[in-house]
């Protein structure tokens, strides 16, 4: 056994016993191991490989059509007490849910491997990481957890004895015996599949899926949910956030963290190229920022992971050329397109699609056959060290400190390109009220927009309102001064014509150049009832392809349109109940009197 920790070989010995599977394989974190299990997965018919000459050491793997993306209304917090778990986590109670479970779960494994994958989230060793262990049946998993996290060995060494959060999953589909496997195993059916979690023991429950944020536990599970609950009773941030660096043409850099919800532009600002001539941008993370005061009373960020699981649909050399070299090669895709030459296509890749390729289904396609090729939240796993764009101080275990956090999501109206919140309090009732239109990120949303706090929804582990509570008690650790700016920001304006009015991107740098000006004390503002928004000319708008009149649209506070958005926040506050934080009421008040 590679480890002494007996809570950790006594759960490994009861998953065993109640999983059934053929053998455990205690994963050792090596490159020989990811390349054999690669090679296995070919071999059985799961993987392809891709052109060595175009894409060296990358895979493509087709998931089964119901498998996806994220399951929301699969995805549990069974906190002892209902009302932990708040109006907007689903709720079971945890004896119940872990008695259904645990029938689903006897013999689940059969005729497969049991892997042991120890993760640690965060720098091996690092005082601010925290150490997972997960159990899966899923070699296409432990793959993924190899890039998206540290594993192995070294995990085992650094967690010595200590305690770690046991992750379990499985892809819910034994073997018979002499049963041949399908090259994308799940359970067959939407309520056969559970993403749960278990707060109060620090454990994670998942079944029945084998994609993304259901089953990479390390990642939404753990680094939100779970890290959420650690967060809030030790006095920290676990959020849904990049971290981008910014040098000005001075060579002055600030550290800036974004909320923006699933599909609504993280990974592309976290490898911005700048527009704006003589500014760098360098990535620290794409996805999820944990943030701690450090000794001078400033919050620091750190990325908890180590790959980045982005979106491929749209992704180019104009829109991200960062993302596109760091895929060129040791790449895991999932559900895009393979050309005949054993390359990858996808919609909005820059290039002319071919004139045959099979799709993500596996099928024949053709341009203007009426299907897409990739799936729209195909994604592709690649280490983080292989951004062009990775700043050399991404994994410095004391973090980097932040000046400004981001907001904001996709929304078509009402909401200005960029509104800076007037103090702290005035970003968190910001943050409470931001909203999104439905994306590709999770199965079965209905459309429209739905409010999406600090873009937590989906993965908060407990109450809501509590916290939104943590975020206005945060800002009461430290002076006002130390903390950092919050900014509303919303690239997805569109026209009549149902056309971004903003071109995004690389141009989004001028939104993040007034806002450095803004923490620095240089940038012009005029204060309006929602915050103070850019004066007139305040964007640097130099060589910018945006008329006149539709940068005012975008920087306008639309009274009307205002007065209609606070309609429905107030009905969403309802349903948080009594334990919204009084104040964002208040906030909320005052701004529905100022539009009298
Ligand atoms: P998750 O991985 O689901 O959390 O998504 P994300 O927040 O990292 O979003 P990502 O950067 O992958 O972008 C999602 C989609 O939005 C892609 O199709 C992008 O091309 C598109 N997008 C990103 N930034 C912009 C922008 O500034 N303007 C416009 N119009 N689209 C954008
Ligand atoms: C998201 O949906 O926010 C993602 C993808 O980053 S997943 O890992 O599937 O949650
Ligand atoms: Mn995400």
């Amino acid at each position: 056994m590679p480890t002494k920790n007996q809570n950790l070989l006594n759960w490994a010995e009861e998953t065993a016993a109640l999983c059934k599977p053929d053998r455990v394989c205690w994963c050792d974190g090596s490159q020989q191991e990811y390349d054999n299990l690669l090679r296995e997965m070919v071999d059985a018919g799961m993987a392809i490989p891709l052109n060595r000459e175009k894409r060296p050491g990358c895979y493509l793997f087709r998931s089964h059509p119901s498998d996806v993306a994220r399951v929301e209304n699969r995805t549990f917090v069974a906190s002892k007490n209902r009302e932990d778990a708040g109006p907007t986590c689903n709720w079971i109670d945890p004896d119940e849910l872990k008695a259904t479970m645990t029938v689903l779960y006897d013999g689940c494994m059969k005729g497969r491997t049991m892997y042991v994958i120890p993760f640690s989230m965060g720098p091996i060793g690092s005082p601010i990481s925290k150490i997972g262990v997960e159990i899966t049946d899923s070699p296409y998993v432990v793959v993924n957890m190899k890039i998206m996290t540290r594993i192995g060995t070294a995990v085992l060494d650094a967690l010595g004895d200590g305690e770690f959060v046991k992750c379990l999953h499985s892809v819910g589909k034994p073997l018979e015996p002499g049963e041949k496997d399908v090259s994308w195993p799940c359970a067959p059916s939407i309520d056969q599949k559970y993403i749960s979690h278990f707060p109060e023991e620090r454990m994670i429950w998942s079944y029945g899926s084998g994609y993304g944020g259901n089953a990479l536990l390390g990642k939404k599970c753990f680094a939100l949910r779970i890290a959420g609950v650690q967060a809030r009773d030790e006095g920290w941030l676990a959020e849904h956030m990049l971290i981008l660096k910014i040098t000005d043409p001075d060579g002055k850099s600030a550290y800036v963290c974004g909320a923006l919800p699933s599909f609504c532009g993280k990974t592309n600002l976290a490898m911005v190229v700048p527009a704006l001539p003589g500014w760098k941008a360098e990535t620290i993370g794409d996805d999820i920022s944990w943030m701690k005061f450090g000794e001078d009373g400033r919050l620091y960020a750190i990325n908890p992971e180590a790959g980045f699981f982005g979106v491929v649909p749209g992704t180019s050399m104009k829109s991200n050329p960062n993302a596109m070299k760091t895929i060129e090669k040791n790449t895991i895709f999932t559900n895009v397109g393979l050309t005949d030459d054993g390359d990858v296509w996808w919609e909005g890749c820059g290039t002319p699609a071919p004139a045959h390729l099979i799709d993500w289904e596996g099928n024949d396609w053709t341009p203007g056959c009426g299907r897409t090729a990739a799936h729209a939240n195909a994604r592709f796993t690649a280490p983080a060290c292989e951004c062009p764009s990775i700043a050399p101080e991404w994994e410095d275990p004391a973090g980097v400190p932040v000046s400004a956090i981001l907001i904001g999501g996709r929304r078509g109206t009402a909401i200005p390109l960029v509104n800076e919140s007037l103090d702290w309090c005035h970003g968190v009732f910001l943050g409470s009220i931001m909203g999104s239109e439905t994306t590709a990120a999770a199965i079965g949303l209905a459309a429209g927009v739905r409010r999406d706090p600090f873009a937590m929804l989906p993965f908060t582990g407990y109450h809501i309102g509590d916290y939104l509570r943590h975020w206005l008690d945060i800002g009461k650790k430290t002076d006002a001064s130390k903390l950092p700016g919050i900014y509303f920001v919303n690239w997805f304006r569109k026209d009549e014509n149902d056309k971004f009015i903003w071109p995004g991107f690389g141009e989004n740098s001028r939104v993040l150049k007034w806002i450095l000006e803004r923490v620095s004390g240089t940038g012009k503002a005029i204060q309006t009832p929602i915050g103070n928004l850019p004066a007139p000319g305040a964007i640097d708008a130099s060589g910018l392809d945006v008329s006149e009149g539709d940068m005012a649209g975008l920087l306008k506070f639309d009274k009307e349109a205002w007065r209609e958005e606070i309609a429905s926040i107030k009905e969403n506050y309802k349903s948080y109940g009594g334990r919204l934080p009084e104040e964002l009421g208040e906030e909320l008040a005052k701004l529905e009197n100022s539009l009298k």
